[in-house]
């Protein structure tokens, strides 16, 4: 993998640039839409390529392990050849879902014990067999095995749990390190600082995450119900300490404003189910504001669902359609929303990018943000 910085903003710590993988290239800062199971929900491969244009997609260790399980994607080829999608994937660890989904779980040093939400069964995730497994599903870049604290959290848990998944870290890179890729092409691992909303602990944990010298970073424990301005601040701190040269990851965030202002502070990268979640709930994200279409003032609203991007949707649909499919639990609807959504946060990351190489961003940003959460 290697990553290259293109241009950067004057006024903030913006920056655009390209990582290369063996799947292709990527162009930075991006959105990866959330395919938790191998599928971004209700969406073709043929329509994230061909009119999302998606970059990178995201799976998920937790799920694809349970879920066709690593003999069917050992004997596939590996992910990629699995689903068809011939770009970069980067596989969450686990190390969030473990906690959110199973419900009886055990940390321990030596890693979790955990019930699956399928079948009950017992599985125990180290960091050692993480890499294994994502090894085995074959992601380009995959994720240490963490421990994402929850909101609110006790400075002494939230230490704890820092210094554990720095341990566990180490544990990741001998293993990584120590096993070759399976399937011809290249994996990068990428390290997770933690330390929940405590200005030393991110200080500390940015450090010692910089320290392994890995190809990339990413930031865990945000967007768990904190203040926005509380995350901002530990993005900052954070991005402060991370090196400069290499991408850094955001986790789990966020809504199109989260991700303008996380860009002004230095991030790459980004994933969240909001886009797709939301969408099949009837909240859709368009470049004149925030739409509840289940909401009775669209009924008879036949004009295009957002006027203001480049999309084939425009040619067919209307608000007022949408709204009767959402309504009435077609799955169509959920394709259209998700659809629409996605490619307004992917025109969102590419308006970014011009804007960035332009020298405009900053007032950019603060217009746009402004009109883009604005609800209709
Ligand atoms: N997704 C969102 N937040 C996190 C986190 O802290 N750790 C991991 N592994 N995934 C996440």
């Amino acid at each position: 993998m290697v990553f290259k910085i293109q241009s950067t903003d004057k006024k903030s710590k913006a920056r655009t640039g390209t990582i290369q993988t063996d799947h292709g290239e990527i162009k930075t800062p991006i959105f990866m839409p959330v395919g938790t199971a191998g599928t971004v929900k209700s969406i073709h491969q043929r329509e994230l390529e061909s009119d999302i244009n998606a970059q990178i997609i995201l799976g998920n260790t937790y799920h694809l392990y349970l879920r066709p399980g690593l003999d069917v994607l050992s004997q596939a080829g590996g992910i990629h050849k699995f689903n068809g999608w011939n770009r970069p994937i980067l596989t969450d660890s686990g190390g969030y879902q473990v906690y959110s989904l199973s419900g009886t779980r055990k940390i321990k040093e030596e890693g979790v014990t955990f019930a699956s939400h399928i079948d009950g069964s017992k599985h125990t995730f180290t960091p050692e067999n993480v890499m294994d497994i994502q090894r085995t599903i074959g992601a380009d870049i995959i994720m240490a095995f963490d421990e994402c604290t929850p909101y609110p959290c006790e400075y002494k848990y939230a230490r704890k749990s820092m210094e554990m998944t720095h341990r566990w870290l180490k544990r990741c890179c001998d293993r990584f390190d120590s096993t070759e890729p399976k399937y011809g092409y290249g994996q990068t691992l990428f390290p997770i600082v933690q330390g929940s909303c405590f200005k030393d602990l991110r200080l500390a944990s940015a450090e010692k995450i910089a320290s392994f010298n890995r190809e990339g970073n990413a930031i865990g424990g945000l967007s768990v119900g904190e203040p926005a301005e509380i995350m901002y601040e530990m993005t900052e701190i954070v991005c402060s300490v991370l090196p400069w040269e290499k991408p850094r990851y955001l986790m789990g965030v966020g809504t199109p404003a989260n991700l303008l202002e996380s860009i002004a502070l230095g991030i790459d990268m980004f994933d969240c189910v909001m886009p797709t979640r939301n969408a099949r709930n009837g909240m859709i994200f368009t470049t004149e504001g925030i739409i509840n279409i289940k909401n009775e003032k669209w009924k008879s609203d036949f004009s295009e669902i957002d006027p203001g991007l480049p999309s084939f949707l425009k040619n067919y649909y209307s608000k007022a359609y949408l709204r009767h499919l959402v309504a009435s639990k077609e799955i169509l609807g959920a394709q259209i929303a998700t659809l629409q959504n996605l490619t307004f946060y992917l025109w969102l990351m590419n308006e970014a990018r011009t804007k960035i190489e332009e020298g405009t961003f900053s007032e950019w940003k603060d217009l746009t943000v402004k009109k883009i959460m604005t609800r209709l």
